[in-house]
């Protein structure tokens, strides 16, 4: 069976035992601050575990793209050097909401491996839950039964809490689980070592591949475990692993889902997989890498230097030094995997097809500046090394820190050289830097604390912008020593923060006390609305009149109808290509990020803020549809955004069926009319292929262009009101530079006057030529060319220059280069001393030096006490 086949024969099982098929959710996590990247199949489902949403499905299944790279799972380091972990990977799952438990998710799961897959059953193994007393918590003696009747006994083991008891995160819902595990080895060496005693022992060839959840607990922030509403079934099938099972591979990568990777990177490298240990790692680690990086860049998670950005820029870094150091490519190669991944999935997460060009384009740019850091780094490396006998620990860190050089890559290049590395400085310098940056996100967040028991929270803040509520429940959030605290409501007018569009703000009026509550914030958290407030209410209980900052909102909601004009204009414009990649939509301001290679000229500036206001006089009324189903909503031409989690009904925002239609949940004008006057106030880039505009609309533009009006009109006055002001400016900067010039010109006649002068005043004083005397010049710059003139005029000079420039007392000193040398006279220490009398200072070298005072009545002094320098 090929690695599609069997996709679709694992799906096609769970369709028929009547579950709803469902897409991935991206990879990239938002409305969740446990989690940065997508690590099971349940995170897009957590609220529903949680009892905080209703299923639309009791029973669900799917492939989901899962990112294990960070947080409590991590398999990062594993990846290439073993043959079955990997970055990303596809979890296939099927869930029951609070529908079916542990009868029909174990029955099916060994119908599905042995019947359909079929599978050889005297290779697989069963794990149970032992149970745990610190947790007050019993064997699982339901699975374990249930398992008797399909497997013998002897295959059926016990695990404790580290391997049967599943957890997504150090909070959240958990349960004991059933592993199944496969037994790859040969007859022989099945006879020679039984099986059972290689299960969950880290052997390659006896590996898990299915974990089935029975999900009925939730962890809280104090370590205790509550039970949860109802119970579910969350299973979770590597599908890398399966596939190899059946494909009968001893390794994930010789599968037909890594190996055409592999064999374009053999071919293109010149090196045959599996000539060498070292090579086959770095092929497995670019094949494995590549996977992630594309497809958390194609769900709009791009490389950066913090948080999530930083994982997948680290991710990319360890493959290009792979591809560097082992498989000699010292030019940019990873990005010419992109196509080839890209076809793989084709029909399967088009999400990376349709963005080709785009992801291939970031990763370059990513490679490009990474070699060449590379490159600085290795150097810097190579002149340390000459000098030093150990690497020590701050050192490495930098390479780590500056170069982004992995601790193994920085120990390789010292072992090759044969020196040692610090390994405890390095990890203390780390270990310093991860607690610099902890301390400086650390949030602290509580448990909720019920008020009220009506658990729905309901948004109204389509249709309205205050509504009579009350508090379901509240915690408190600590960062930085601040606290805040979360309200959730019954119900609530408040738009949470979400694509783009900032909370709403408003107040809470308790009926009972009428105290107010400033609301400072609106949040989504999975499927919670949450509002910041800096105090909670008195009075928790009883009725509240909630009110939205209704102007806030509304010159919020003008810039959120604006984006979808512009981003219909700009795919007008420019083409297809453009695909939101990040919005920021404000009372202020509008941000729109998008797909695009090149700088916008001032001609498409033009054309698309002129589509953009054409539409906006044209008045369009808002087309607001909600609950249209997915499929319908796509098939009907809608824009729908890469790395966004749609639910299977969807809300349709549309200004005119031919012109803008888009999945979006934000809050709207009734009529493009409000939007009132649209101007793109700048175009930048931000990323490889990224662009960005920032734009403003409504009372915003209006003031913008009062405030300019304002200024030409300044400016025009202080011109006296020119009829063509731009040739009456040009005019006066022709007059300006040409009067400059004649200035230049009388200067320079001025000096020579001078410069005669001055010789004439010469004295000859040893074999010193000394003059000192003040001129009347009108600038510093005159007074050095004067004295550059004069040293080259005359031999032996040592002469000092004072003029009162704008007010201000100057001395110039000048000395021939070789009186300088041989007397050591020093024209900067000199200067320093004189300047002393008109109460200044300055310096410069020991031939010519300048100093600035402010007392001009002390310069007669200062240039006659210049007389006691000649030795
Ligand atoms: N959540 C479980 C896991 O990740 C099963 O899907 O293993």
């Amino acid at each position: 069976m090929t690695s599609r086949d069997i996709r679709q024969a694992f799906l096609d099982f769970f369709k028929s035992k009547g579950h709803q098929i469902v897409p991935s959710a991206p990879v990239v996590v938002k409305n969740d601050p446990t989690l940065m990247f997508t690590n099971a199949g349940m995170n897009q489902f957590k609220e529903l575990f949680l009892g905080e949403a209703v299923a639309k499905y009791p029973r669900v299944a799917d492939t989901q793209r899962c990112l294990r790279v960070s947080g409590k799972h991590n398999d990062l380091e594993e990846v290439g050097i073993d043959t079955y972990h990997h970055t990303l990977f596809e979890m296939l799952g099927n869930w029951s909401f609070g529908d079916y438990f542990k009868k029909e998710a174990i029955e099916w799961a060994w119908e599905l491996l042995t019947e359909v897959l079929k599978l050889d059953k005297d290779r697989l193994y069963v794990t149970i839950f032992e149970g745990d007393a610190t947790e007050g918590l019993q064997r699982d003696e339901e699975a374990f039964n249930l398992w008797k009747a399909l497997i013998p006994e002897d295959r059926i083991l016990l695990g404790n809490k580290k391997d049967n008891f599943w957890e997504m995160g150090d909070t959240g819902p958990c349960g004991p689980c059933s592993e199944i595990h496969y037994d790859m080895r040969s007859t022989e060496e099945r006879e020679a070592v039984k099986g059972q005693d290689l299960v969950n022992m880290d052997d390659p060839q006896v590996i898990e591949i299915w974990n089935l959840v029975f999900m009925q607990f939730n962890r809280l922030k104090d370590g205790s475990l509550v039970s949860l509403p109802a119970k579910h079934v969350d299973t979770g099938m590597g599908f890398e692993r399966l596939v190899r099972a059946i494909q009968g591979k001893s390794s994930n990568y010789d599968t037909d889902v890594f190996q055409p990777l592999i064999q374009f990177i053999a071919k293109k490298s010149g090196i045959e997989y599996g000539a060498d240990e070292k090579t086959d790692i770095a092929m497995r680690v670019l094949s494995d890498h590549i996977r992630a990086v594309s497809f958390a860049i194609a769900d709009g998670q791009l490389p950066s230097n913090n948080k999530a950005g930083y994982v997948i820029r680290r991710i990319l870094r360890r493959a290009v030094r792979y591809a560097y150091t082992f498989l000699h490519f010292k030019n940019p190669f990873i990005h010419e995997l992109v196509p080839v991944l890209a076809e793989q999935f084709k029909g399967v997460f088009d999400e990376l097809y349709q963005q080709q060009d785009f992801v291939e384009k970031v990763i370059l740019e990513e490679e490009v500046s990474f070699l060449r850091t590379l490159t600085q780094g290795i150097q810097r490396f190579e002149t340390y090394a000459s000098d030093n006998k150990t690497i020590d620990g701050e050192f490495a860190f930098e390479l780590f820190d500056t170069f982004g050089f992995p601790i193994d890559l920085t120990e390789l290049l010292a072992r090759e050289q044969g020196l040692s590395v610090d390994m405890n400085g390095f990890q203390q310098a780390l270990l310093a830097q991860k607690e610099r940056s902890r301390a400086a996100t650390a949030i602290d967040t509580g448990d909720w604390v019920l008020v009220n028991d009506d658990e729905e929270s309901e948004f109204v803040g389509y249709d309205s912008l205050n509504a009579t509520t009350e508090i379901v429940k509240y915690r408190k959030v600590s960062s930085k020593g601040k606290d805040q605290f979360q309200l959730v409501l019954t119900e609530t007018p408040f738009y949470a923060e979400g694509g783009g569009q900032v909370g709403d703000k408003g107040y809470i009026r308790s009926l009972d006390t009428n105290e107010k509550v400033s609301i400072i914030d609106t949040k989504k958290e999975n499927g919670l609305f949450i509002h910041f407030v800096n105090q909670l209410p008195s009075v928790l209980t009883g009725s509240f009149e909630a009110v939205v900052d209704g102007q806030k909102r509304k010159d919020t909601e003008a810039n959120h109808s604006a984006t979808h004009l512009l981003h219909a204009a700009l795919k007008q414009v420019l083409g297809d290509h453009v695909n939101q990649k990040g919005s920021l939509v404000s009372p202020d301001v509008l941000r729109f990020d998008f797909s695009h290679f090149a700088k916008l000229t001032y001609e498409e500036i033009k054309q698309i803020e002129d589509i953009v206001n054409a539409k906006i006089r044209q008045d369009i009324p808002l087309k607001e549809e909600r609950n249209v189903p997915f499929q319908k909503a796509i098939d009907s031409g809608v824009t729908a955004l890469f790395g966004e989690k749609y639910g299977d009904h969807v809300r349709v925002i549309t200004f005119d069926d031919t012109y803008s239609k888009e999945l979006c949940g934000g809050t709207h004008v009734a009529a493009t009319g409000q939007i009132g006057f649209f101007k793109i106030l700048s175009e930048s880039a931000v990323a490889a292929g990224v662009r960005r505009i920032e734009a403003i609309t409504g009372t915003r533009s209006e003031l913008v262009i009062r405030e300019h009006f304002e200024l030409m009109d300044n400016l025009k006055e202080l011109m006296n009101n020119p009829k063509d002001f731009v040739s009456a400016l040009s005019k006066l900067l022709d007059e300006n530079n040409s009067l400059k010039k004649e200035i230049e010109n009388y200067v320079k006649e001025k000096s020579q006057g001078l410069k005669d002068e001055i010789e004439k005043k010469l004295e000859k004083v040893g074999d010193i030529n000394y003059v000192a005397t003040i001129v009347d010049l009108p600038s510093v710059d005159a007074v050095k060319t004067l004295a550059y003139t004069l040293k080259g005029a005359i031999n032996d000079i040592f002469i000092v220059l004072g003029a009162v420039i704008d007010g201000k007392p100057s001395i110039t000193v000048m000395i021939s280069d070789n009186l300088a040398k041989e007397k050591g006279m020093h024209a900067g220490n000199i200067v320093r001393d004189l300047a002393k009398e008109i109460q200044g200072g300055g310096g410069g070298q020991p031939f010519f030096a300048t100093a600035g005072g402010k007392d001009a009545s002390g310069l007669e002094k200062a240039i006659s006490k210049s007389r006691e320098y000649i030795k």
